[in-house]
């Protein structure tokens, strides 16, 4: 099994520049692109509440926005003592790139493996 150790904690120092006042949960990502390069991304939150973007979202559109196309995995960790998992939205954007594998990590850097099939099965993709 690959070690995500260094992803985890690259999302991990991220989230210290999460904008969250709103709820108060800081999100940090770290998506790693198949070019080894990683880019990291935080929630930024808005007073319009449905302009917030998610952490993981941040991440991946950074790095399309940079050129990359090719990405092997994303970290997402926050402030809770549990795994924090994607939103649906973000689920989506991660299906749009191919993102195969997401590892979810606790505050403290704990973290599980999965494969983006399992966190959306069925997902609406090419038609
Ligand atoms: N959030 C993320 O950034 N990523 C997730 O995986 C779930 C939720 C953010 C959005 C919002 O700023 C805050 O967490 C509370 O929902």
């Amino acid at each position: 099994m690959t070690d995500y150790r260094k992803l985890v904690d690259e999302a991990l120092a991220a989230k210290a520049y999460a904008y969250a006042p709103y709820s108060g949960l800081h999100v940090g990502a770290a998506l790693l692109c198949n070019d080894s390069e990683i880019f990291t991304g935080v929630n930024v939150e808005n007073v319009s509440y449905g302009a917030t973007n998610c952490a993981e979202r941040t991440a991946v559109f950074k790095a399309v926005s940079e050129g990359k196309r090719e990405f092997s995995a994303i970290a997402v960790t926050s402030d809770l003592d549990k795994p924090i998992y994607p939103c649906g939205i973000c689920r989506q954007v991660l299906t749009e790139f191919k993102i195969p594998i997401v590892i979810v990590a606790d505050r403290n850097g704990n973290y599980k493996i999965h494969r983006t099939e399992e966190l959306i099965p069925n997902a609406f993709s090419e038609f």
